[in-house]
């Protein structure tokens, strides 16, 4: 029990210490500023400190983590409509126009989005976001109220909706 304790105590220590030596070490102003103009300001800090790269990255660099992260979530929500579709047979045809909603974010809106930032073409990125969150919302509509995946279907809007935002449209 006591060795456990002071185990504990080491490791909330170290946890302490790390944290806080990563943010002297960080320049959090350029985290700061772009989460700033977005609609969603704690999503976004959020979501970029979860990635180690956002220390070290520029604008277009913040912009494909982000992306990233809705083809994460997207990825996830697939996932689970695939596993839907063996419980609930009624919700089969709504679940299959969801996965033609997610295959089209995760196989053309994602893509092209990080297609583009490489590119200097920061806009296209950002329209390819803006169609992943309607997507999203199109898919939690097929369920006419009764959608057993909204909380997913919102993260995916959401986090769409703050990766448009980060993205200059200037780089
Ligand atoms: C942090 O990043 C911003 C924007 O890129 C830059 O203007 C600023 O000089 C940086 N600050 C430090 C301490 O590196
Ligand atoms: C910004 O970051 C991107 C992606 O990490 C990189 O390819 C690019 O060279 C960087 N641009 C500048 C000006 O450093």
């Amino acid at each position: 029990m006591e060795i456990v304790n002071m185990r504990r105590l080491i490791a909330t220590i170290m946890l302490i210490f790390h944290v806080h030596g990563l943010l002297q070490e960080k320049n959090l102003s350029l985290i700061e500023t772009t989460c700033r103009h977005t609609q969603n300001y704690k999503l976004c800090i959020h979501t970029l400190l979860a990635n180690r790269g956002s220390i070290h990255a520029n604008e277009t660099g913040l912009g494909l983590i982000m992306v990233d992260a809705v083809k994460a979530k997207a990825k996830e929500t697939l996932y689970q409509i695939y596993k839907l579709k063996a419980f609930r047979p009624k919700m089969r045809a709504a679940l299959n126009q969801c996965t033609i909603q997610y295959k089209l974010i995760l196989e053309i809106d994602v893509p092209v989005a990080v297609d583009s930032l490489n590119k200097g073409v920061p806009q296209y990125a950002r329209d390819n976001m803006a169609d992943s969150s309607l997507q999203a919302v199109f898919c939690e509509g097929n369920f006419h109220g009764e959608s057993p995946i909204t909380q997913l279907t919102n993260e995916v809007r959401d986090l769409c909706i703050v990766a448009r935002d980060v993205i200059p449209v200037y780089l």
